[in-house]
This record gives structure tokens, sequence and C-alpha cells, in this order.
């Protein structure tokens, strides 16, 4: 899968792409990362990347031109497909599916906003989805950036070491993940719960089904609301709530 990002800030994404899992799916050749330097399009002198808001007010407004030169250059003259992808508080929520979505795309450019926002025809006209990553204004568009070619990058096949692991991650299935612990079973007098030490697969499976909801239930009631749980997990779940309130809703 390919990414192009279009950036003013090209230097902040060193860090978070060259470490780790990020790191490796690079190298395997499972992603691709372009990064590309909005300034280098710019067409004056001063390589003026900004202007003034027409209708006067506060901040500056990144311009139509560099967005507009950059991706007729990376995507030949607009012959190659691609979804672009605007980073902006104004966006639509990622979440767990959105990522699934995206991770089926096979080339995704990002346009990292800035300033106080973009030309509205870079939205109109170059733009086929616009993201944010949650209801509280950062900088500029660049953490989201990485925030999400993180989250789709490790949706691929291949890219954690155990494809398994994937399925039990917070949301994954509309729910949250369950404890994990793992040696010493006594640390300062910290235990690990028996049932964990107990080899019996069939009660810790149950378990941790139950922990799962009940995180879920208690930090994140919005989740079970959309979440198609199973029979196993109403009956767990009615439990959690008899033990927590002595609510019994089974009438
Ligand atoms: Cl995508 N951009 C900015 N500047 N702030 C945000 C955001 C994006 N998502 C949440 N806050």
């Amino acid at each position: 899968m390919r990414f192009d990002i279009l950036t003013l800030f090209p230097e902040m994404f060193a860090g978070p792409f060259s470490d780790s899992i990020i790191k490796k799916a690079r190298e395997n050749d499972i992603i691709d990362i372009n990064l590309i330097d909005i300034r280098d399009y710019t067409t004056d002198k001063h390589n003026t990347a900004d202007d003034y808001p027409y209708g006067g007010g506060a901040g500056m407004v990144l311009k139509v031109e560099p967005i507009y030169y950059a991706l007729q250059d990376i995507t030949n003259d607009f012959n190659q497909d691609s979804t672009n992808i605007l980073l902006t508080p104004r966006g639509e929520q990622l979440d767990q599916t959105m990522v699934k979505e995206l991770s089926a795309e096979k080339r995704l450019i990002l346009i990292c906003g800035h300033y106080e926002g973009v030309d509205e025809r870079i939205r109109n006209n170059f733009v086929d989805k616009e993201v944010s990553i949650g209801d509280y204004v950062l900088t500029g568009g660049e953490i989201p950036a990485m925030v999400l070619v993180d989250a789709v990058a490790r949706m691929l096949p291949d890219v954690l070491g155990d494809d398994e692991s994937k399925k039990n991650d917070s949301f994954y299935n509309g729910i949250l993940d369950y404890p994990h612990y793992t040696r010493p079973r006594e640390f300062k007098g910290m235990s690990v719960p028996e049932i964990l030490l107990s080899g019996n697969h069939q009660l810790i499976d149950r378990w941790r089904k139950k922990e799962a909801l009940k995180r879920t239930y208690l930090v994140r009631p919005d989740l079970l609301k959309n979440t198609k749980l199973t029979e196993d997990q109403q009956e767990l779940l009615r439990e959690i709530k008899q033990e927590i309130e002595g609510v019994n809703d089974n009438e």
C-alpha cells in the first residue's frame, strides 16, 4: 500500500516512521511512504504556501496552487488512482471501522492542513474524504496523518508478527481489549489473577471475554450500543450488571 503525504513539515515524520513496526513494514515493502514538501510546489520566489483570508479575519489559509501542483506531479497529471484525504478537525472522526475500510485501498494521498485552514477549492475539487482524529484542535494535520498511517498499516497482512493478535485489539470487535499479565506471578504483593495460571483454557477464555465486556461497560458504554454481542457475551453482560449494580434486566 502506498501513502503520499503532502506536508509543510516533512521532517516531523522521521521518528514515527523510522522505528518499530512501521519501519519493518517499509523495509518489507508492505507499505511505501512518500513525503512531499508542499513548499517545493510554491510558485513565487518567496515560496509562499499560505496567504491572508479573503473577507478578512484571523489566521492564514493554505493556498490552492502548491497543493494542485503537488497532486498533479505525484499522480502523473491526475492520471493515477488514489483516495485523497484531507486531515482537518472538520472531518469525519477516524475510528477502527474507517481504519479497516482505508486498509483496503491501494493508495492514499494525505494532505496535512495547517494554519487556520486550507483554501476551500482544495476540499471541493481534490479531496475524497476529510478526516479528524478527535474532538480537539491540533496545530496541524501531521500528527493525525501519522496516526492514520500507523493505524491503517497495522491492519495490513504480515505487518504485525502475529496476524491473530489484531482480532483481540480494543475496538476490533467493537469492544475494549481484556487485561494482560506476564511474569512474575507475584511482584511486591501484586499478584496475577489465579485463573490465568489454571491452565483451563475454557475458563480463561470466558474470564477474558467477561473482563473485556466489564471494561467496556464501565468505561465506554457507548461502544456497546453499536456492537452486536454474541449470546455468550449477552449472558456475561447480564452477570456483570448484576454484580456491579444488582441490576437484573432479565425480564
Ligand atoms: Cl486532522 N487536524 C487538526 N489540526 N486538528 C485536529 C485534527 C486534525 N483532528 C483532531 N484535531
